[in-house]
């Protein structure tokens, strides 16, 4: 049986999330999606909100996704411990709050799902993502497992996707906001992109205001972040698994406006 899984790059504030309640739905029938992931770690701009999670799971979205910015937004806490349906990523302290993966039902059977955060120009230091995923593959009792790596280094995605390759069913990468145009189904059957990309606004560098940017980029000061507007786009991919094999047979980008 083939099982169609939606992943949809970072939702960049209150643009993005309206962009994810317009358009979610309809691009998930298109496509046929039997299982779709979203990354809110952008929601607030740096974090997420209980009522952004909310909004971005009425919209259609079985798991939240999180990054860097998990915690930026406090509220969010104790919600990561109440809501199985948003993950951190795993590979952080132990004792912070909320989960790193989960297995959630689908129609088709089993799915699990693993948040994975890197380490290369990241502005902390979690645990090795490669020497933790090794600890809770053993964990998961499905063959489709998802990974979404969120991380900077393009050398880290992939070289995550062959540590993995063919000992799960997809691996994608989130945190740049740029989408690499390097899909495929790697030798032993794990379907992989780098980077999904960005939900949020078209014109803008990272979904922020451009002119921001620029001035920073001129030796400006830094200030709080400020989120453009305007026409929307999402970008993420659909991954195609074999449900009896749980490897994938087909990755291909989404990018809708
Ligand atoms: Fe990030």
């Amino acid at each position: 049986m083939e099982l169609n899984i939606l992943a949809i790059g970072d939702v960049v504030a209150d643009t993005g999330l309206s962009m994810v309640r317009r358009k979610l739905r309809s691009l998930q029938r298109q496509v046929g999606a039997d299982f779709t992931v979203v990354n809110g770690e952008n929601a607030a701009v740096v974090g997420i909100t209980p009522d952004q999670a909310e909004e971005i799971l009425d919209a259609g979205a079985d798991v939240i996704t999180l990054g860097n910015h998990t915690f930026r937004q406090h509220s969010i806490c104790d919600y990561l411990d109440d809501c199985p349906r948003i993950l951190r990523p795993a590979n952080l302290a132990p004792q912070t709050p909320g989960r790193g993966w989960g297995v959630f039902e689908t129609a088709k059977g089993p799915v699990a799902l693993i948040d994975l955060i890197g380490r290369c120009n990241m502005d902390f230091t979690p645990d090795n993502p490669f020497l933790l995923v090794e600890k809770i593959l053993p964990k998961l009792d499905t063959k489709c497992i998802l990974t979404e790596f969120h991380a900077e280094a393009t050398s880290e995605k992939l070289a995550m996707a062959y540590y993995l390759d063919g000992r799960v069913s997809a691996l994608w990468g989130t945190h740049t906001h740029v989408p690499t145009a390097d899909e495929r189904v790697f030798p032993k059957g794990t379907g992989y992109l780098t980077d999904l990309g960005m939900t949020g606004a078209v014109e803008s560098v990272l979904g922020i205001q451009p002119q921001q940017s620029v001035e920073m980029f001129l030796g400006g000061l830094p200030g709080r972040f400020r989120p453009a507007s305007g026409p929307c786009k999402a970008q993420g991919a659909l991954f195609t698994l074999d449900s009896a094999t749980g490897l994938c047979t087909a990755v291909e980008r989404v990018d809708i406006r």
